[in-house]
């Protein structure tokens, strides 16, 4: 357990901006900092950050949070998780306490599995460089492939021995589970025995973004024909292999600065690359780019050049893949490598300054390189031709930004000698029917995880006849001002009235629990609970409290309500003048939230009370139920004349 001090020390050192900062390109624009959100898929960004409030929030999707949530969500980490990385960040020491059995429990599988990989990672590294057989074997045919010492180390290449369950024994003498060692898919079991998956292999660590070991990849050292080439982790709770990309954590800074990102197959065409200076580079391990792997270049650049070994038939068949890249608004580059060399083998055999150049002067532009290519295989054949003209417009179509279509339609007519109008009009027809199909649809962000789960009410929610609008913004007011005082008059034994202060947290909390009232939100209702826990040990909970909550949900909707729609909006200015208003009717606001509160929830009584009344047969009973009726009316008109005072007023 990381300790509340250490944890204190964090918060206060750490900057959004710099947090956020590693993972998106952010601009300033005005106090605020915005970018694309790396939550969604967006072309023009609405992810905004405040530095002075330490808070993000996507206005496309609805995301929010602080520095420490950011992490969790962007990285997939757990609070502690988070923390350590922040920590090291920003190089702070974490002072631990001391840990039950039951909190030990509590560490996540995530984060186990993190550890092991770690270990894994060790043990792999240390057997190559120290190890007979990892010297031997493994350092020798590195070096042999001529890759350097400070490479192997940066890549942190590592050997598995031979024997066949060297790692699987050693880790389990250090504590980790049989359980843990299969999930992570580093032990394989057959027939009762475990052995190692990597066994006799030299290892390349699969990095996250932010650097943490997700898995790894073992390549074999020998010819063995019936034994495949590469052996990669499985997918487990930290590895997935849609949304990794080899290589990443080198080169985000550099694809970020050179707004370029080099894309080749394997492991060793990005280590190779490195090695002759060139850092922008990852690799999609063997298949085509999905669609969380060009989001994730997206965070960095919109440019991404692949780089192929040479064979006009694997180039076709990749067209598709690639039309996806187009598709996300990417500008797409093709770099051919000579007949049989890939990156990996022409960075070896070529001086680096003779790679870059072999690089930029060889990188096509994907259409139109297309477009030459399966024109050179019409050869003059009018139905090829048609079939090809229709395979670039549907491409061309594909393209987001309508000024870039509109360039390559010239271009490709003076290519293909067809007229840009025929071109146009073609490209026109896809679309049109391609935003008939999409219509009846509203575009609605992918991958809902907990964020999206609780993100802001819908328009519909907010709607002024649903009772969530009148919860949501007593919460709100709850989280805003609890801790400030506000004066009330009551009226004393002798009939007279006299002042009295209270706190808004106070007054809040004993009128609802007096009244037996009911949040009929989740969310809302555990954020009132925290607020009652407090009161009983005498606390009123503050922003940070919220913000910092081990639930996430409740820190994300507790930030939500405390951050005004409008207050990183970009209208802030305008909108700012109603925000700063609000502090000097903090008890008129307060009032009236817990009136409006009141008297939808009487409105619920009363519709429900008078559905029974209808329904019940007994005159006794409904006798009874009329006279609840009444009372309950009566005390709606107060509450709505009441109401009427304090806003009119
Ligand atoms: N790959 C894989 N499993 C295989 C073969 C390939 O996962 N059986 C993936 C690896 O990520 C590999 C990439 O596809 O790096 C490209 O494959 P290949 O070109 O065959 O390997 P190279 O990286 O070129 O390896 P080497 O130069 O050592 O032969
Ligand atoms: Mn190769």
């Amino acid at each position: 357990m990381i300790s509340r001090d250490t944890i204190d020390t964090i918060l206060s050192t750490i900057r959004i901006e710099e947090v956020i900062g590693d993972f998106v390109t952010l601009r300033r624009r005005g106090v605020n900092l915005i970018g694309l959100c790396p939550f969604h898929n967006e072309k023009t960004p609405s992810f905004t950050v405040s530095p002075a409030k330490g808070i993000y929030k996507c206005f496309g999707c609805g995301k929010a949070g602080n520095g420490v949530g950011f992490i969790m969500e962007h990285e997939h980490f757990s609070f502690p998780e988070a923390l350590r990385y922040l920590a090291n960040k920003y190089q702070i020491e974490i002072e631990e306490e001391i840990q039950t059995a039951e909190m030990q429990e509590q560490i996540s599988e995530r984060e186990a599995l993190f550890n092991l990989n770690q270990f894994a990672l060790d043990f792999f590294e240390k057997t190559l460089h120290t190890a007979e057989e990892g010297k031997a074997i493994g350092l020798s045919y590195l070096k042999e492939r001529g890759i350097r010492e400070d490479i192997i180390r940066k890549f942190r290449l590592g050997y598995s021995p031979s024997t066949w369950d060297a790692l699987t024994a050693n880790a389990r003498e250090h504590g980790y589970s049989m359980e843990l060692l299969i999930k992570s898919g580093l032990t394989l079991q057959k027939d009762e025995r475990a052995y190692d998956r990597f066994h006799s292999r030299v290892i390349f660590p699969i990095q996250g973004i932010s650097g943490k070991v997700i898995g790894f990849g073992g390549r074999i050292l020998t010819s063995e024909k019936n034994r495949p080439k590469y052996v990669n982790s499985p997918e487990s709770e930290i590895y997935n292999k849609s949304k990794s990309l080899y290589g990443i954590y080198f080169a985000r800074n550099t694809i970020s600065s050179k707004n370029n990102c080099y894309l080749v197959e394997g492991y060793t065409d990005v280590i190779s690359l490195h090695q002759a200076g060139i850092e922008n580079v990852v690799a999609s391990s063997g298949t085509s780019l999905t669609h969380e792997q060009i989001r994730m270049i997206l965070r960095f650049t919109k440019q991404i050049t692949i780089l192929y070994d040479g064979d006009p038939a694997g180039i076709k068949a990749s067209f598709r893949g690639i039309d996806m890249i187009v598709e996300e608004g990417m500008d797409v580059k093709i770099v051919l490598f000579p007949d049989g060399e890939d990156p990996d083998s022409y960075a070896r055999n070529h001086h680096p300054s003779e790679v870059e150049s072999f690089i930029t002067t060889h990188a096509d532009n994907f259409i139109l390189f297309k477009a030459r290519l399966l024109l050179e295989e019409t050869q003059g054949d009018p139905i090829k031709k048609a079939n090809l003209v229709k395979e670039i417009v549907h491409t061309i179509s594909l393209i987001p930004d309508g000024i870039s279509r509109a360039l390559y339609i010239k271009e490709c007519s003076a290519l293909l000698n067809v007229s840009e109008q025929i071109l146009m009009n073609e490209v026109r027809k896809i679309l049109r029917n391609k935003l008939k199909k999409q219509l009846p649809e509203v575009e609605k962000p992918e991958d809902i995880g907990w964020m999206e789960a609780v993100s802001s009410p819908s328009q519909e929610e907010l709607d002024l006849n649903s009772d969530i609008y009148q919860e949501r913004e007593l919460i709100r007011q709850l989280l805003l001002y609890g801790q400030e005082e506000i004066t009330l008059l009551r009226t004393d034994e002798k009939g007279k009235e006299e002042p009295f202060p209270v706190r808004v947290a106070d007054f809040i909390i004993i009128d609802i629990v007096r009244d037996e009232l009911e949040f009929e939100s989740l969310l809302y209702r555990k954020i009132f609970t925290e607020f009652v826990e407090a009161r009983e040990r005498n606390e009123i909970p503050d922003d940070k409290y919220f913000k910092l909550h081990s639930d996430p949900e409740i820190a994300h909707t507790a930030i939500d309500l405390m951050v005004s729609p409008y207050e990183l909006s970009e209208n802030w200015e305008k909108n700012n003048i109603l925000i700063d208003e609000e502090p000097k009717h903090i008890k008129e606001l307060v009032l009236s939230a817990m009136l409006s509160f009141k008297a939808k929830k009487l409105d619920k009584i009363i519709t429900a009370k008078q559905k029974q009344i209808r329904e019940i047969t007994d005159p006794g009973e409904v006798e009874l139920l009329l006279a609840e009726l009444r009372n309950l009316k009566v005390s709606n008109i107060q509450i709505n004349k009441e109401l009427g005072r304090i806003i009119t007023k």
